[in-house]
């Protein structure tokens, strides 16, 4: 056999080759199908991160509840899973908007019959919460509302239909939520994220719920969201050159891809992470590490 298998230990053979990593999968175009039979739902799943997880979980087995204020967007990701011969639907959901979030649960049990996954992945940058002096109380509320409150709201929901059975929260919160540098709003409600994490996964946990919460943590991914900082940053005028500013901040020399990021959204959505919980996933090519 050419290709090199991974070790594993096991404990009644010892030592020995199981051609089940995802190396020798991904050599033959195959997929593991890590969750299948599992349901996900993914907010802002309409771009960047959030379409890539969305897509990713697809492939890998999962029906997807695809959400995006843009409700255009939503559609674009429900059709390329459906396409990809996956299992999708795609809501239009503002995920501050309470009474919404009912709704999209409700309709993600009619459609699907149960939830597994909630990836809560919507968000902001604001960074046109301008420099620090002059942010206003309604920008920084802004913020908070879509990044933090909204991840309050889908948790809490996601707890009220997991409890019983149990089920997988993944938030996606940022290096920003573990060191500062993306202006006061972002760096707390990131923050916020991580700590309502660990805070939920506690109690799931003392209370018996089989339900693990868990954080990502992405260092910067070329996304629409880091594009549409560039008007914000001073000095740089391109995009070539705020690539080239921010690749300087990852020792790994490069940003991030989309995919980098969904490839940790399915590993928290699977049993693979089963004795993960109030964790946090950094993801970052070292930017957090120096
Ligand atoms: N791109 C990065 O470098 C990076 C790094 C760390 C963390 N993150 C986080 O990852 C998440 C996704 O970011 P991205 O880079 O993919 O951004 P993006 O702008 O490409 O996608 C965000 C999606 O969220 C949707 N959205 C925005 N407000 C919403 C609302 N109120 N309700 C529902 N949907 C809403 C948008 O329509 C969009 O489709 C965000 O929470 C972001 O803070 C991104």
């Amino acid at each position: 056999m050419d290709i090199p298998l991974p070790w594993v230990l096991s404990i009644d053979s010892g030592l020995r080759y199981l051609p089940y990593e995802t190396g020798l999968n991904q050599l033959q175009g195959k997929t593991m199908n890590r969750v299948d039979n599992k349901v996900a739902l993914v907010t802002g799943g309409g771009s960047g991160l959030g379409e890539a997880s969305s897509i990713m979980l697809a492939k890998e087995g999962a029906s997807v509840v695809v959400t995006d204020v843009d409700g255009d967007a939503a559609r674009r990701t429900e059709e390329a899973i459906l396409q990809q011969g996956g299992q999708a639907i795609s809501l239009e959901q503002n995920v501050v908007d309470e009474k919404r979030w009912k709704e999209v649960m409700d309709l993600t049990i009619d459609k699907f019959g149960q939830l597994d996954v909630l990836v809560n992945n919507a968000g902001v940058s604001g960074a046109n919460t301008g420099i620090f002096e002059e942010t206003t109380l309604d920008q920084w509320r802004m913020v908070m509302q879509i990044n933090l409150d909204a991840v309050f709201l889908g948790t809490q929901k996601a707890v009220q239909v997991m409890k019983d059975k149990g089920g997988s929260i993944i938030n996606i919160s940022s290096i920003m939520g573990i060191v500062g540098g993306a202006g006061a709003a972002y760096n707390a409600s990131k923050g916020g994220v991580r700590l309502l994490t660990k805070s939920v996964a506690a109690y799931c946990g003392l209370n018996g719920y089989k339900i693990r919460v868990n954080s990502i943590h992405p260092g910067y991914i070329w996304t629409p969201m880091v594009r549409n900082v560039l008007p914000y940053v001073e000095d740089l005028e391109t995009e070539e050159q705020l690539k080239a500013f921010l690749t300087e901040k990852h020792p790994i020399g490069r940003l991030g891809e989309p995919d980098d990021i969904a490839k940790g959204v399915l590993f928290l959505a699977s049993d693979d992470s089963c004795f993960m919980t109030g964790s946090e996933l950094v993801i970052d090519g070292g930017y957090t590490a120096v």
